[in-house]
């Protein structure tokens, strides 16, 4: 009968977890206050449905709520700008920034004071680095690859990473940085629920038929989870919900292995893997109804 394995750390993280909770709290606690979150409060629709369903709206700029509304600032974090802004606007700003975030912040902040050229290592696009990069009045150099970390120059360098890139990028850039002799000081700001995610999927993958890779796909952890496991599990599926399980697929599978990313709900994974196992015992069910013919 297949078996089905959950990778040992996979699902909500620690700062995700906190600004849902923190959201929870607004929604129970200020039921005559307009609320929002500042741009989708995690990378996965079924979280923010539920929200807008219980009147959360969303945000992007202070300039779009109003005197004593509620803006609850997600774990990606915001620009200082973003914060300056809002406290001027009148708003009741909950800060639910990762405490792993807000370190990067305070890191960029301090250097930059100090006259050091900021680098991020991470996605220039993506929320969480478009944030840090507001903590050095948006002066950043922003790198994604070793190509473009090859075109770094200056000196007094102080390198911050995005906490959701692979440790993989992250050494490969250390690689060139040392080959061109630069002065800069690296600050390995890579989460560790981040890592310990992608390592159990790793491991998993690796003995597992098939892997199921559960999550938004606008969720960067959850994309590069399935791209670690896609290297060696040529049947990894990333799926957003029950609706996308490939079940004849994975009906050949004697072995199949779950990972999830950091943003995606317990009740999310927990239906999957019950999808899942139903689909085991209904096939084990008619194989006994089949024997029993025969007999
Ligand atoms: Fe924070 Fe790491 Fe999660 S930075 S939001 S605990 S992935």
């Amino acid at each position: 009968m297949a078996e089905i394995i959950r990778a040992e750390n996979s699902g909500f993280c620690f700062g995700v977890k906190q600004a849902i909770e923190k959201t929870e709290q607004q929604i129970y606690n200020n039921k005559d206050k307009k609320i929002y979150t500042c741009g989708p409060l995690i990378h996965n629709q079924f979280v923010i449905d539920h929200l807008a369903s219980q009147g959360v709206g969303i945000i992007y700029e202070p300039e779009q709520a109003h005197r004593g509304d509620v803006v609850i600032v997600r774990s990606h974090g915001e620009t200082k700008r973003f914060f300056d802004d809002a406290a001027k606007r009148g708003l009741e700003v909950v800060d639910a920034t990762c405490p792993f975030v807000n370190k990067i912040h305070q890191l960029v902040y301090e250097a930059h004071k100090q006259g050091k050229k900021i680098v991020i290592v991470g996605d220039r696009a993506h929320p969480e680095v478009t944030g840090i990069n507001g903590w050095c009045d948006n002066t950043a150099l922003i790198v994604n690859s070793k190509e473009e970390a090859d075109a770094i120059m200056g000196e007094n360098l102080f390198l911050v990473c995005q906490t959701t890139i692979k440790k993989e990028l992250l050494d490969e850039i250390i690689q060139v940085v040392k080959s061109k002799n630069m002065e800069m000081e690296i600050n390995n700001t890579i989460c560790n629920a981040t890592k310990e995610r992608q390592e159990s999927c790793e491991q998993l993958s690796k003995k597992v038929e098939a892997m199921v890779i559960v999550g938004g796909k606008n969720s960067s952890n959850t994309r590069k989870l399935y791209e670690i496991s896609k290297k060696n599990c040529n049947n990894s599926f990333f799926i957003e919900n029950i609706k996308d399980l490939p079940l004849k697929q994975l009906r050949k599978c004697n072995k199949i292995g779950v990972a999830a990313g950091a943003s995606t709900p317990e009740c999310v994974i927990k239906e999957v893997i019950a999808n899942m196992s139903e689909m085991i015992t209904n096939e084990k069910n008619s194989m006994e109804d089949f024997m029993d013919e025969i007999d």
